[in-house]
């Protein structure tokens, strides 16, 4: 059951409130259980999943935890141990779980950021993952702790965490040693993009996702298509792929994007794409720019 109120939308174990710029919060919220992924989550971050996408409020999703936790990963008693006997439910529960914490978040045409306020074990690492961007509170306690109680890192965390950490050795050691490890390191092992310390945390995901909205939604989308793809091609497969795509784009992008981009830098001269973005055509959420001072006269940085 859901209780609807305004831009909010309050699940049994899910939060979802959508900004007025456009920042739609996912938040967690099984504090009390330091937000373990229970059947109920999993089913309810399914469906609202699919809802986001189609949302024409929502122009950035932000993935979060209440309290002290972003996700202690999965609940040991209810997606475990209850279902052991339950092959219905452990079914429906591993299908949710894969639907929306892989398939629905990295697939998202919208830009996906997971801000990670706290701990983040084993199962949370595939919707981790799954996120575009990752920004994490420097004291957030991150582990791969599934060693610790007996198993592998399973549903598909040892494929993303391969497949997104360059550091092979660094992925066999803390899945083999279970350790801990903070936000600064997960940013230098290349798990998450920015550390900050834990008051900034929001400001900073603000400012990110501000800074999102400044781009053309469907040039972003295919920006995030194109890097996933290309990671399974080979060279010629991806050059053909991207030029491809690169067509396609400029039948979809509305906003003309790529025609406005070059009008601008090469004839108005009121921007240079190597410092900013092309201003959107009267975008919600974006900033309107006022006209730069002219490239030849204007400071540098
Ligand atoms: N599954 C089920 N219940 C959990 C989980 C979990 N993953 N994590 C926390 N809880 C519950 C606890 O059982 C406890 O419930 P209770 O109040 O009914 O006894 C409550 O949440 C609070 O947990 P505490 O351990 O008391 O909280 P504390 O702040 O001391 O520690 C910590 C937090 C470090 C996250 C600890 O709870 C923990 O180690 N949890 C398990 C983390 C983990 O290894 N997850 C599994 C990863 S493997 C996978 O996901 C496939």
């Amino acid at each position: 059951m859901t209780a609807r109120k305004g831009n909010s939308t309050n699940y049994r174990c899910v939060l979802v409130k959508t900004d007025k710029d456009g920042i739609t919060w996912v938040t967690f919220n099984r504090p009390e259980k330091r937000n373990a992924m229970s059947p109920t989550l999993h089913a309810e971050m399914e469906q609202i999943m699919l809802d986001l996408e189609t949302d024409q409020r929502t122009k950035v999703i932000v993935i979060t935890g209440a309290g002290d936790a972003w996700s202690a990963g999965m609940d040991l008693k209810e997606y475990f141990r209850e279902t052991d006997a339950d092959e219905r439910g452990q079914f429906r529960s591993f299908t949710s779980n894969r639907n929306w914490g892989w398939d629905l978040i990295s697939r998202s045409r919208k830009p996906t950021i997971a801000m990670i306020n706290g701990y983040c074990f084993g199962g949370a690492f595939t919707p981790l993952c799954a996120c575009d961007i990752v920004v994490t509170a420097e004291d957030a306690t991150y582990g791969l702790s599934e060693v610790n109680w007996g198993i592998i890192p399973g549903g598909n965390v040892s494929k993303v965490i391969v497949d997104t950490m360059p550091s092979f050795r660094q992925a066999l050691f803390y899945a083999m040693t279970g350790r801990p490890f903070d936000g600064r390191q997960a940013v230098a092992m290349g798990l998450a993009n920015i550390a900050v310390p834990a008051n900034q945390l929001k400001a900073e995901t603000v400012k990110l996702a501000h800074e999102l909205m400044t781009k053309s939604p469907t040039v972003l989308a295919y920006v995030k298509q194109a890097l996933r793809a290309v990671r399974t091609m080979d060279q010629d497969q991806s050059y053909e792929y991207l030029r491809a795509k690169i067509l396609a784009l400029r039948v979809d992008d509305k906003e003309r994007t790529r025609e406005r981009g070059m009008a601008e830098f090469l004839d108005n001269k009121s921007y240079r794409p190597g410092l900013q973005a092309v201003a959107r055509p009267g975008a919600a959420g974006g900033s309107p720019r006022k006209k730069v001072m002219p490239r030849s006269t204007s400071k540098r940085i």
